[in-house]
């Protein structure tokens, strides 16, 4: 049993892909630290699952991520995995966004990364052991037209956790690393993703976005047991849904081999405001 008696902190831990993630760790006998800005939540379900503990945390705050790797070692004397996992999306033309939902964007889907691997990759170094999975998205590998910030975020945490992976690797560290790309998986993630005005392209563009959750996402659940069978497996890239992420890459690296500009095709029609 490759994860029993081990000890993981999730952030973003209290719906969708964290829930999943602990939902299904707690079932592999992993001992559990819920890390949410969402306390209630994130209290709510570390009752339902024995042994785990809720730590309110705010990704975007430097201090709460040290906090949080206070209370793990605290709690368990030490932490196997950390899940940077929390994320927002923000939809709109790029230049309609409200800044604060760009700074917020960046706080929690880049440097709350940032903070994670501040505040744990030392401790893992000093214990000698541990594996870091930074989430990103199918989305990290190819540029969407209306989530900007999604897009440009995404794309910095491919690099920031291929960079981390590569220090480790040139020090020799003991501690793995592993980036998350999932494709739709049926979350809340779009319940509130407007960073702008909301204009007819932006509303059918997250209409769509849905639809595509609903007719063909993955449940968290079984999307959380095939990370969990990509971490037993050693995998560094993560892809659950190889299906979502492999055409738009080949088409996206042939594109740039052959210094084409790139082509916007809108799903089944022109945008309406368009
Ligand atoms: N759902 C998808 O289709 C999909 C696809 C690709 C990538 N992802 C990524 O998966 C991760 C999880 O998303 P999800 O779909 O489960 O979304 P979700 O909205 O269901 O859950 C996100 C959780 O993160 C928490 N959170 C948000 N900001 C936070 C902060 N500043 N500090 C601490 N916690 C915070 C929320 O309270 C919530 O519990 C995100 O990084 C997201 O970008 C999701």
């Amino acid at each position: 049993m490759a994860f029993e008696g081990k000890v993981a902190v999730i952030t973003g831990a209290a719906s969708g892909i964290g829930r999943g993630l602990a939902e299904r760790g707690h079932a592999l006998g992993l001992k559990l630290v819920l890390a949410d800005r969402d306390a209630a939540a994130a209290e709510a379900l570390a009752a339902s699952l024995e042994g785990a503990i809720a730590v309110p945390t705010d990704v975007a705050d430097p201090a709460a991520l040290a906090a949080l790797a206070d209370a793990a070692w605290a709690a368990f004397g030490g932490v196997d995995y950390l899940f940077n996992n929390a994320g927002i999306m923000a939809t709109g033309y790029s230049w309609e966004i409200d800044p604060a939902r760009w700074d917020a964007s960046i706080d929690v889907n880049l440097k709350g990364i940032l903070h994670g691997i501040r505040a744990f990759v030392p401790r893992m170094i000093d214990q000698g052991r541990g594996h870091i999975v930074n989430t990103a998205s199918v989305g990290g590998f190819g540029a969407s037209p209306l989530m900007a910030p999604y897009s440009v975020t995404k794309f910095a945490a491919v690099a920031l956790t291929e960079s981390l992976h590569a220090e480790l690797a040139m020090l020799g560290a003991p501690v793995r690393v592993s980036l998350l790309a999932p494709g739709p998986v049926k979350t809340a993630i779009f319940e509130n993703p407007f960073g702008g005005a909301v204009n007819p392209a932006t509303q059918r563009f997250v209409d769509e976005l849905r639809h595509m959750l609903d007719s063909y996402g993955l449940e968290p659940g079984p999307f959380a047991d095939k990370v969990y069978e990509a971490i037993a497996a050693g995998e560094f890239w993560i892809v659950p849904q190889p299906e979502a992420l492999d055409p738009m890459l080949k088409a996206r690296t042939e594109t740039i081999l052959a210094r084409r500009t790139p082509e916007f095709s809108w799903n089944g029609g022109e945008p309406a405001d368009a």
